[in-house]
């Protein structure tokens, strides 16, 4: 397994791994992460394992998707357990670059992700006064479509996505891989992508890969090690609401205020539980519904403590 931390250095080992083959097409998958790998992130990569000649995982913990008052500081980084992990699951190459090398920093400005909020003390002899708008970023963005980020964790996390799909189409570019893998988890996350990779026409297939939970039914995240033992057991009551909810569609329900009504009441029986939103959506548009016609994504963000957990689940007819 290599690593790689400068673009010239990964396109210099993905230009001979493409060369080396000269009679088929060399199959490139990428897992984008930020790293504190746990068992979802390896379904990813075993995932793209299995359908690619060369898996490149990229480890990042991207700046510009990050609010002012979020965790970006205390954000878990554990690039030697990362390291292991990959290779145990016969990653090629991680690519885990510096803000500075995917053009996110600089020593004048700080992180780029400052004028979102993010401050970096050593970079930032003067934090930004402006509140967080896109906008005002002084970089090359792609910024998705309003309707899909004007909701759900959009409305909490301005300038989140458009973060995400700047440093997402980054990779693509840097990589150029034939397909990515990501997670339901992040059910926004993957709608929005799917929809930048069809409007931008980039050259590469999305893979949703299934939600990874705990047995008590908890989402797995690199957040849920902020959360003590007795908030995870509580935190299990997001997946309750939604289990409850998908039990009612598939006895009938298949009204909107009904749906997440059900799951707003599993909520309220855990008091420290702060919701943010419950949602019924289309999964793939990210349209409000009223009913499910075909499919409805079901979503929830909510807080415990000073964490942030979202989770969801799909109801489809078939
Ligand atoms: P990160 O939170 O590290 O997640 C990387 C990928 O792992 C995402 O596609 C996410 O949906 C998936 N994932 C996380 N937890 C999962 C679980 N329990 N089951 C299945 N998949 C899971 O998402 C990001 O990083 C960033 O926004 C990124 C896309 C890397 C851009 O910076």
């Amino acid at each position: 397994m290599r690593l790689f931390t400068t673009v010239a250095a990964l396109r210099c080992y993905l230009r001979q791994a493409r060369a080396g083959q000269l009679n088929s097409l060399v199959e490139v998958g990428l897992v984008p992460t930020m790293g504190a790998l746990h068992a979802g992130h390896l379904s990813l990569i075993e995932k793209a394992r299995k359908q690619n000649d060369v898996v490149v995982v990229s480890i990042f913990v991207n700046p510009l998707q990050f609010g002012p008052t979020e965790d970006f500081h205390k954000y878990p980084r554990s690039l030697e357990s990362d390291r292991l992990l990959c290779e145990q699951v016969g990653v090629d190459v991680i690519f885990a670059p510096t803000a500075a090398e995917l053009g996110v920093v600089n020593q004048e400005e700080g992180y780029r992700g400052q004028v979102l909020g993010v401050r970096e003390e050593s970079f930032s002899p003067t934090p930004n006064p402006q509140p967080p708008t896109p906008s005002s970023l002084p970089v090359t963005q792609v910024i998705p479509p309003a309707p899909m980020i004007s909701l759900m964790c959009g409305l909490e996390r301005p300038g989140h996505f458009p973060g995400v799909t700047t440093i997402v189409a980054k990779l693509f570019n840097i990589v150029q891989p034939e397909t990515a893998y990501f997670g339901q988890k992040d059910a926004q996350q993957l709608a929005i992508i799917r929809r930048m990779v069809q409007d931008l026409n980039f050259p590469v297939q999305i893979v949703g890969c299934p939600i990874v939970r705990e047995p008590s039914g908890l989402a797995l995240s690199s957040r849920n090690q902020y959360l003590t033992p007795a908030q995870k057991t509580e935190a299990a009551i997001l997946y309750q609401g939604l289990k409850q909810a998908q039990i009612a569609f598939y006895e009938g329900e298949m009204k909107t205020q009904q749906l997440i009504a059900i799951v707003k009441a599993q909520l309220a029986k855990v008091p420290s539980i702060q919701t943010e939103y419950v949602e019924l959506v289309h999964p793939n548009t990210l349209k409000p519904l009223a009913e499910i016609k075909e499919v409805g994504l079901l979503a929830i963000a909510a807080r415990l403590g000073s964490t942030r957990l979202i989770d969801n689940i799909i109801l489809s007819k078939r």
